[in-house]
This record gives structure tokens, sequence and C-alpha cells, in this order.
């Protein structure tokens, strides 16, 4: 694993893919588990998650349903301020268990949103799967069911994640140079 520059900055090696790939592995193991009897519904949150989600659901064996979607932040009218939608979502998922699949969780915010989001459309429980935490960041009480690994508060790339839309097919994850 060697340095790379995107744009204007330095990343250097933090996560190998095989401590990666190790990580999911438990973690599918531990859904296995849990959600055999729930027929869950896997909702990846696109982009950043695209990577972690393939991993993930190799190794999901039990019976679920996987879909995709994305978070739309506008401003609405001044008294709403700024609305998120969800878009992409096309099952029904009323009563049901769903899976949000996320790259990562650091202040929460958006994690928060989706929740709000999916709790209107009276699903039955989510679940939460991240591959990366950030706790010295997370600032919401949502429970996190499933965490890959925990990270300090540093900037990550690679795995999905990005730096400006560049880094995401990185298949090892690489932190911000410390100068
Ligand atoms: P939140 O603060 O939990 O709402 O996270 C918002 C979004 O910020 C995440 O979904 C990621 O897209 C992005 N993000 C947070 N931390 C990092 C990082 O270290 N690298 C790349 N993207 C990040
Ligand atoms: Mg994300």
């Amino acid at each position: 694993m060697q340095h790379v520059t995107l744009k204007d900055k330095t990343f250097v090696p933090y996560i190998t893919s095989d401590k990666i790939l190790e990580s999911v592995k438990q973690m599918a193991k531990k859904i296995n588990a849990d959600l055999a009897d729930d027929m869950p519904l896997f909702l990846v949150v696109l982009n950043g998650s695209f990577m972690f989600a393939a991993d993930l659901l190799k190794e999901v064996t039990i019976p679920c349903e996987i879909s995709f979607i994305k978070l739309a932040s506008y401003h609405g009218t001044s008294s709403t301020g700024t609305v998120t939608e969800m878009i992409g979502l096309t099952e029904e998922i009323k009563g049901r268990t769903v899976v949000v699949v996320e790259d990562i969780v650091d202040t929460g915010i958006t994690l928060e949103k989706l929740s709000i989001l999916l709790t209107k459309k009276e699903v039955k429980q989510i679940k939460v799967a991240t591959f990366l935490l950030k706790p010295e960041a997370y600032k919401k009480t949502i429970a996190v069911d499933y965490v890959g690994m925990e990270i300090p508060n540093d900037f990550v790339v690679g795995y999905g994640l990005d730096y400006d839309g560049l880094g995401r097919n990185m298949k090892e994850i690489y932190v911000l140079e410390q100068k």
C-alpha cells in the first residue's frame, strides 16, 4: 500500500483489505444469526456504501431483499429549512425489518434523518449496519447495531468513501496524512 494523493491532499494506508474483509465477515455472521427469521430488507445508502454492501451481502446467507436509496437534501421554504428526501425506494416497507447499510456514521445527522423517514413509513424495526463508526463524533441516540470498525475522528477515504468524489474505488482504507 502506497501513499495516495487525491487533489490537494495526501492519504496514508490505514486499514488493509484483509482486515476489512475479516470484519465484514464477522458482521455478516451476526446478521445471519440475528435476523434469520425476519426476511429483512437491506437498504443500501448510496453512493458510499456500494463496496461494503457488496462484500457484506455476499456473506449474508439468510432470506432477504436488497434495495438502494439515495438521500437528497434541498432547501425548502423558509419555514421548513433543509428538507431531506429519500429517493429510489420502490419496495413496500410497512411492517418490515429494514437494515440500513451505511459506509460510515460520523455525527449521525444523516442516519437520524433517514431513521425519521423510515419511521414515517411504519417499518417494523430499523437495524443499522455501518462499516465505520466515529464514536467521538457520534452525537445521536439511534442504536448502531452492527459496526465493522470504530475509528478516531479522522478523515478517511477508500472502500467506497470519497474525498471530493475521488478515492471510492480503492479496496483499502486510507487516512489523511498528519502534517
Ligand atoms: P454524518 O455526519 O454521520 O451525517 O455523516 C455524513 C456523511 O459524511 C457520511 O455518509 C459520509 O458520506 C461523509 N463522511 C463522514 N466522515 C467521512 C470520512 O472520514 N471520509 C469520507 N466521508 C465521510
Ligand atoms: Mg454515506
